[in-house]
């Protein structure tokens, strides 16, 4: 685990290739596999593969979901907030299990916010997926999941640059 996290970073960019059923069985399955508090299991994942949809994710905010554009794959995660008060939580587990394991399958990935962010028109981009997608108002989303074969090999990040000034060991004195 801890080498595939040494070289993961968030990738944008993405080569002419879809993403086979399998892996994308696999990465359902990661996500599904993912802890969550009670066990309520509250999210709810929309699984986009076709290019108009993918365009329309795309203009979701203002910025920073313009590659969706770009990318052969997208995953909604949303979670049903009358089912858990921590659906934030849940939600974020599950989508970091999601990119996680894309990665472990030689994918790239990167997750765009939803939660709070907004539309160049002013709507939430929660409301423009709520619309696009007809999603009912308990269905709360929280971000995108943008995935394909990386076009880009970014190396990850060195240790040394690590922020290691924000662990602090507890030592108690007698
Ligand atoms: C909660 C969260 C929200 C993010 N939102 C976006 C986003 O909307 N668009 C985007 O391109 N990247 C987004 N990212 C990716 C971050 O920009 C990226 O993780 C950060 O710059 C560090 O780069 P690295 O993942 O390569 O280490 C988000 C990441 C997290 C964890």
């Amino acid at each position: 685990m801890l080498e595939l996290l040494q070289g993961r970073r968030s990738i944008r960019r993405f080569v002419d290739r879809p993403v086979e059923a399998g892996k994308i069985e696999a990465l359902i399955e990661a996500a599904l596999r993912s802890p969550s508090s009670r066990g309520r299991q509250p999210w709810s994942f929309i699984v986009v593969s076709d290019d108009r949809t993918l365009r329309e994710l795309s203009l979701a905010k203002a910025q920073g979901s313009t590659f969706l554009a770009g990318a052969p794959l997208a995953v909604v995660v949303a979670g049903d907030c009358t089912i858990s008060d921590v659906w934030i939580e849940d939600c974020s587990i599950a989508a970091i299990i999601l990119q996680l394991e894309a990665q472990s399958l030689g994918l790239g990935s990167c997750w765009v916010q939803i939660r709070d962010r907004f539309h160049a028109d002013g709507r939430s981009s929660e409301e423009v997926l709520r619309q696009l997608f007809g999603l009912p108002d308990h269905l709360r989303v929280l971000s995108i999941i943008g995935l394909g074969y990386p076009a880009d090999r970014l190396p990850g990040h060195a240790t040394e640059k690590l922020p290691f000034d924000r662990v602090h060991f507890h030592e108690i004195h007698d």
